[in-house]
C-alpha cells in the first residue's frame, strides 16, 4: 500500500491489471475482472449477460435460485427484470436442493443461480449437467467460498460466469472488491465496458463487441453500454496480488480448524453441522438446533453472548422472508422447509486463518452446556 501510495496512482490500474492475470492463472479461467465488491461482481455479471448479442437475458425470464444466498445475490436478478423461481435448501449442506431442479424448469427458465454457502461446494457438478442438457446459463456466486473445491476443480469456476469477492472477512483480504471469472470473451469485455461507465476505453483493440471508428477524439469518451462505475483502486489490486499468494496456506487453516469443530459437533444429535461436499473452504461453522428436540435457541445465543463468541444468522436466513422480497417477482418451488430451520434453529460462528483449536474447544463447552 506504501508502494502505491508513493506513486500517486490511486485508481484502477497496472496492479489491479496484475492481480486479475494472477487470479486468472490461479483459478485456470481465460479472464478474470476486478471490481469494487462480489455485489458489483454479481451486478456486472446479470448486466453482462443482459447486454450479450446473442440471446440476451431479458427482462420476463426465468432464475432457479436457492432460498438461503446474500440478500446481493438476488438483487441484480430483480434490477434486470428477473423472475426468481425459490427453491429450497438441502439441510445437511445448506446449499440448493438439486433433486427440486425438474421441477423448477419452465420454457421461461433461463438460468441457475449456484451459490456455495460459507465455503461449502454446491452441487456444481449436477447444476452444470442440468444447465447443459437444457441449454441454460448457470451463473455462479462463488463469494462465500473461495478455495472450496469440487472433484478437484475450483469452485467459481462451473458457471458460465462466477463471481467471488474479497471482502474484509472472505478468504482473501482486499478489504473491499470483487471478482468476475469466465472463460467467454464477449461477456469479458461487455462487463469490462459496464465496469466503467460503459466506455469503450478498456477494451481491446480487437474485441468483437463494437465497431472502433477512425476518430480518436469521439473514441476517448465514448459510451456503448449503459454501465456502471465498479472500478477497484489501485491499494485493493497491490493488496489482492500479495493475498492470492496466501490463499492457499490460509484455507488449509481453516480446514485444520474445521477438522477439530468436526470432531467435536458431528456425533451430538442436539446438533446438526455443515456437511462437507467436496472441499469446503470453510468461511465459517454452521450449527443448527435439531428440530426434533426442544432446545430454546434464545437461551444457546445467550450462552454464547456471555461467553464473548461471535454469532449470526446463516448467511440471511430464509431470503424470502426478508421485507425487500415484495420488490420481487417471484414464485416456490414447494415449501421452504429446510430454508426455515436453518433461520428459526440455526447460526453460524466465524472461522479464520489461524489455528482457532482453543477457541473451538471453547465453543464446544458452552454449546454443550447451553443446549441442556
Ligand atoms: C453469497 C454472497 N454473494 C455476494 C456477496 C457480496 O460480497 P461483497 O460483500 O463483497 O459485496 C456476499 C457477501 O458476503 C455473499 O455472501
Amino acid at each position: 500500500m506504501q508502494r502505491v501510495i508513493a506513486s500517486g496512482k490511486f485508481t484502477m490500474g497496472e496492479n489491479v491489471l496484475r492481480f486479475e492475470q494472477q487470479f486468472a492463472e490461479k483459478f485456470g479461467v481465460r479472464h478474470a475482472l476486478m471490481v469494487s465488491s462480489g455485489s458489483a461482481a454479481n451486478l456486472v455479471g446479470v448486466a453482462a449477460l443482459s447486454f450479450l448479442k446473442d440471446r440476451p437475458l431479458r427482462s420476463g425470464d426465468e432464475a432457479i435460485v436457492p432460498a438461503i444466498s446474500w440478500a446481493t445475490t438476488y438483487y441484480p436478478l430483480q434490477q434486470y427484470g428477473l423472475k426468481l423461481r425459490f427453491v429450497d435448501v438441502d439441510l445437511p449442506t445448506l446449499n440448493l436442493d438439486v433433486r427440486m431442479l425438474e421441477r423448477a424448469l419452465t420454457p421461461r427458465t433461463r438460468m441457475v443461480v449456484a451459490v456455495s454457502i460459507l465455503g461449502n461446494p454446491a452441487a456444481l457438478d449436477v447444476l452444470r449437467q442440468f444447465c447443459d442438457r437444457h441449454d441454460l446459463i448457470l451463473f455462479e456466486d462463488n463469494c462465500e467460498s473461495m478455495g472450496a473445491t469440487l472433484n478437484g476443480k475450483q469452485c467459481g469456476t462451473f458457471g458460465d460466469i462466477g463471481t467471488f469477492s474479497s471482502f474484509f472477512s472472505h478468504h482473501i483480504s482486499t478489504m473491499e472488491g470483487g471478482v468476475l471469472a469466465t472463460d467467454n470473451t464477449e461477456l469479458y469485455h461487455t462487463a469490462r465496458a459496464l465496469r466503467a461507465h460503459g466506455w469503450t476505453r478498456d477494451l481491446p483493440s480487437d474485441t468483437k463487441i463494437y465497431d472502433k471508428r477512425d476518430d480518436d477524439f469521439f473514441e476517448a469518451y465514448r459510451f456503448i453500454l449503459p454501465g456502471y462505475n465498479a472500478r477497484p483502486l489501485e491499494l485493493s489490486g497491490a493488496v489482492g496480488v500479495e493475498q492470492l499468494k496466501k490463499l492457499d496456506r490460509m484455507v488449509a487453516i481453516r480446514r485444520e480448524n474445521a477438522v477439530l469443530f468436526t470432531s467435536l459437533f458431528k456425533n451430538d444429535e442436539r446438533f446438526i453441522i455443515q456437511q462437507e461436499n467436496g472441499q469446503s473452504s470453510w468461511f465459517a461453522f454452521t450449527i443448527i438446533l435439531n428440530p426434533a428436540m426442544k432446545i430454546d435457541r434464545k437461551k444457546v445465543l445467550a450462552a454464547l453472548k456471555e461467553a464473548d463468541i461471535g454469532y449470526r444468522i446463516i448467511t440471511g436466513g430464509n431470503f424470502l422472508r426478508h421485507d425487500v422480497v415484495k420488490y420481487f417477482d417471484y414464485d416456490c418451488v414447494g415449501e421452504m422447509r429446510n430454508a426455515d430451520i436453518a433461520h428459526d434453529r440455526g447460526f453460524f460462528v466465524g472461522n479464520h486463518p489461524r489455528d482457532l483449536k482453543p477457541q473451538i474447544e471453547r465453543l464446544h463447552e458452552v454449546l454443550r452446556k447451553a443446549a441442556g
